[in-house]
């Protein structure tokens, strides 16, 4: 049997998964790390934290696993998308990573939206200037820490980093190097009209390849550390949404796929390239090649109810410690004791300000319409209905670019709870599907790495191989009504706090 090995650089943490070639999952190991917050509407992350992960991940699963290392035969590599990795000329890293959640760059977009125009950036990008993407991140640095500007060698994504740790090569792929916005999503390549008109030199850049193609292999450096074979190939791999669609099979037109992580996606393939006119989702190109994708983001989905967790919830906390049962366990429980509409809270998850439809890094969250009868459970409930709410605002988008929808399937760590699955489908009256695969980025870009060295024909034909649908959840019709109507209540909110 041969083995891959699959890994997501995530924001709370890595996680390390040894596949075997019928993606079975060996063993998986987590580490987590801190996120810092220096001013609100910041975060930083130390790229050395991730790759201290990825040793101790990589380590951890060849110790614990029987598998033959020379039985290994490719490296994916997932991780959170748009993040500014820096590095000198020694490849030592300049600054902490501004990652992309942070909303500094108001300024930086608009002078991109002045010297290239809002919609040449969509034509050539895929995207309008955005606070959460790179090439934003990289002008705040250029215009406020000229010094650490001018050591810069390369610039390079979060996961991208951690190739150059494993195989000294400076290089992405298409998937991620979309949410630079530096590249011709069109012609899948560095944009030279962008970096001309922003007067970024092109070499600062690492390569640019399709995300199948072998970018370098292990070193001996490398191997020592981690206990991987010297040589083992390194694949192009994925920005963790693409990766997480690859392993939830959404490689084709009409599968779309939801995802509840700390943020919130609808995902949705296209065999070319399609716009919204004014960029409220996003077009990158997908993993898959000659493919692209559609991607509609609320920034606070996860984050909202772990925000919350932590904030609100000290004596969840203590009885989820003392009973020994999960604290979303309780907190689920909890929001199925409200009512759907929440006894009349809507929660606008805007914690790190909003992508999908606002496009607006400065709004700020709300709990609207509480009265004396609301406890804490409907504040909880809430919070799930209104990620499902934004998600919501993402899919209508997307059906008005006429994408078919013939399924849409759930993943992520919210997906892990039926109760937010089910409000979920209740607000989208679609019903939803999971698959049995979990690992979700580091099973995709597994499979990357196995039609990389050859295991697998396609990423199609592995997927419809490897990955089997499962349960389904049904929404609830009687619903309708009241979901329609607290969803319009919801949508008129915005316009009126937005300048609070
Ligand atoms: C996608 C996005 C997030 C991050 C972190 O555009 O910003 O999904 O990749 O997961």
């Amino acid at each position: 049997m041969r083995y891959l090995l699959g890994l997501d650089i995530g924001t709370s943490g890595t996680k390390t998964v040894l596949f075997d070639e019928e993606g079975k999952t060996i063993k998986t190991a987590n580490y987590g790390y801190d996120l810092f917050q220096p001013q609100a509407g910041w975060a930083e992350q130390n790229p050395e934290d991730w790759w201290q992960a990825c040793v101790r991940g990589i380590k951890e699963v060849i110790e614990k696993s029987n598998v033959q290392v020379s039985d290994i035969k490719g490296v994916g590599l997932s991780g959170q998308m748009h993040g500014l990795v820096l590095v000198d000329k020694k490849y030592n890293i300049i600054r902490n990573s501004i990652i992309w959640c942070d909303q500094r760059t108001e300024k930086e977009c608009e002078y991109m939206t002045k010297v290239i125009g809002k919609k040449r950036l969509i034509k050539i990008t895929g995207n309008p200037a955005l606070t959460g993407f790179t090439l934003s991140k990289l002008l705040w640095v250029r215009n406020n820490e000229p010094d650490n500007y001018k050591k810069i060698y390369k610039v390079l994504l979060p996961k991208d980093y951690i190739r150059l740790k494993l195989t000294n090569v400076f290089a992405t792929e298409v998937s991620d190097a979309s949410g630079m916005q530096m590249l011709d999503i069109n012609t899948r390549n560095w944009s030279d009209e962008v970096l001309n008109e922003l007067n970024i030199d092109k070499t600062i850049l690492p390569d640019v390849y399709e995300s199948i193609v072998i970018s370098g292999r292990i070193t001996e450096k490398a191997s020592e550390l981690t206990g991987l074979d010297v040589n083992t190939p390194v694949v192009g791999g994925a920005g963790d949404q693409a990766a997480g669609a690859i392993g939830n099979g959404i490689v084709s037109e009409g599968i779309i796929s939801t995802v509840i992580g700390t943020s919130g996606v609808i995902f949705a393939v296209t065999d070319t390239p399609r716009f919204d006119k004014e960029g409220r989702v996003h077009t990158l190109c997908h993993a898959v090649p000659n493919k692209w994708n559609i991607m509609g983001v609320t920034q606070g989905a996860g984050l909202s109810l772990n925000w919350f967790k932590k904030t609100f919830c000290a004596k969840e906390i203590e009885e989820s410690e003392n009973l020994g049962i999960d604290i979303y366990d309780i907190l689920n429980k909890k929001a199925s004791k409200s009512k759907p509409g929440s006894n009349g809270i809507i929660y606008l998850p805007y914690l790190m300000g909003e992508r999908t439809p606002h496009i607006d890094p400065n709004v700020k969250g709300a709990f609207l319409g509480i009265s004396l009868i609301n406890n804490h459970d409907d504040f909880v409930r809430s919070i799930l209905e209104g990620v499902s709410f934004s998600l919501k605002n993402c899919l209508d988008l997307i059906k008005d670019m006429n994408v078919s929808i013939d399924e849409i399937r759930v993943s992520g760590g919210g997906a892990e709870s039926n109760i937010w699955k089910q409000i979920l489908a209740d607000v989208f009256q679609y019903p939803l599907t999971t698959v049995k695969a979990s690992e979700g980025p580091a099973l995709g870009v597994a499979i990357l790495a196995g039609v990389g060295v050859g295991i697998y024909d396609s990423v199609e034909s592995a997927c419809s191989k490897i990955i089997k649908g499962n349960a389904k959840v049904s929404q609830n019709t009687d619903l309708k009504e009241v979901y329609s109507k607290v969803y319009k209540v919801y949508n008129s909110a915005y316009p009126k706090i937005k300048n609070i």
